[in-house]
């Protein structure tokens, strides 16, 4: 296969070294090795959650940790609110609503999403019990200030889960000290592992609700899974869990500060790159997610056609979703993502525009870009 780069926001892009780990013989899932390996990957997930509690990683894509969240932190007839800031959200109010919670859902104006003071006013009129939200949401990629929103909702005793699927490996994530009950999220995006592994992970101190179990989302016996393979419930997808302990250990390796600041100064090179085009960003300040970037089409761009040209060079990005689709484009620079990465994204975003008669100076996106790259020195 030809060489092309990954730039959508997720699947990210994902280490040779990891990929070929994967490879490696299948072990029994109920070996000591495997435990072992198992239990390791936990491990070094609990200090990417920022949390002493307990990790759940299961088979199943994003959605799949969406469903065992709620599941396991939300009640029959509970009253609770959705932070609607895209797309995505609408993946958290049909998971509460199937449960049979009382949910309502407050949208955000598009680009815009929640801090401290949006949901307190909610809070204090609502009597919700819990609140869920999207960390980033990636349809738009609003960044939530979920620091905030937690310590709100802990004013008013109210439960938070949040969806970490776009940020998770990219974005600071401390559950214990900011009061993130439960958090979840996705092997594929900034963990850099192939899609495939549901992860969710509990604060230290709070205990999974089980009255919801269904057959799959069984929490009292995967967690008697997640203490040793060999209570086995499920099996577990234990080539996909080397990659991720392969994935994990460059992660602590790199060192979690480190790699939130690349993340940061990337999503930075890539907002100035895309502005210097002259063209409008989705998601506003203080609101811009480090892991993914969605821009407006200018007028006459078409998204079929840029699509096509950005992959006839070697690109490959994102449309929008739900309302936004045909409406913007979205790049992903997270993870395994490089400085070199999004040059090379926006050198072609630069070419595939001009081809499309959009009126472009080549050159300044790239400038914008570098400026920024080379003032934190990478
Ligand atoms: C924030 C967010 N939530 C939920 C999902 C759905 O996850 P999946 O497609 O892995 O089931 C995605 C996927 O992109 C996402 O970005």
């Amino acid at each position: 296969m030809a060489r092309f780069l990954l730039m959508i926001p997720g699947p990210s892009i994902v280490d040779p070294e990891t990929l070929l780990d994967m490879a490696k013989p299948t072990l029994s899932h109920v070996s000591a090795e495997f435990d072992q390996i198992h239990r390791e990957t936990l491990t070094a997930l609990k200090k990417v959650f920022g949390t002493d509690g307990d990790v759940v990683v299961i088979p199943g894509s994003g959605t799949a940790a969406i469903e065992l969240a709620v599941r396991t932190s939300i009640k029959v007839g509970e009253k609770v609110l959705v932070l609607k800031a895209g797309y995505f959200a609408d993946y958290l109010t049909d998971a509460a609503r199937r449960l049979g919670a009382e949910v309502t859902v407050v949208q955000s104006p598009t680009g815009r999403g929640f801090g401290s003071e949006e949901v307190e006013k909610l809070l204090k009129e609502g009597g919700y019990s819990a609140v869920l939200l999207q960390h980033v949401e990636t349809s738009t990629s609003v960044a939530n200030h979920v620091k905030d929103v937690a310590r709100k909702a802990k004013e008013f005793g109210a439960k938070v889960v949040v969806d970490g699927i776009a940020s998770i490996g990219g974005m600071e994530m401390k559950m214990d000290e900011w009061g993130v009950d439960v958090c979840l999220t996705g092997s594929q995006k900034a963990l850099a592992v192939p899609p495939g592994l549901a992860i969710v992970a509990y604060r230290k101190g709070f205990t999974p609700l089980t009255e919801n179990e269904t057959l799959y989302f069984n929490i009292s016996k995967l967690m008697k899974e997640m203490e040793s393979t060999r209570n086995y419930y499920i099996t577990p997808a234990v080539n996909m869990v080397y990659a991720l302990n392969t994935s994990l250990k460059k992660i602590l390796g790199e060192g979690l500060e480190a790699r939130y600041r690349r993340h940061e100064v990337l999503a930075r090179a890539v907002q100035k790159g895309i502005e210097a085009l002259g063209i409008k960003l989705v998601a506003e300040e203080p609101f811009r997610a480090h892991t993914v970037t969605a821009a407006y089409l200018p007028d006459g761009v078409e998204w079929a056609k840029f699509y096509s040209e950005m992959k006839a060079r070697g690109v490959e990005i994102a449309g929008g979703l739900g309302e936004l689709r045909g409406k913007i484009f979205r790049v992903g620079h997270m993870g395994e993502a490089t400085a070199n990465d999004v040059v090379a994204t926006l050198a072609s975003l630069e070419r595939s525009l001009a081809k499309l008669g959009y009126k472009v100076e080549l050159g300044s996106a790239v400038r914008a870009a570098q400026e920024v790259l080379h003032s934190y020195g990478m």
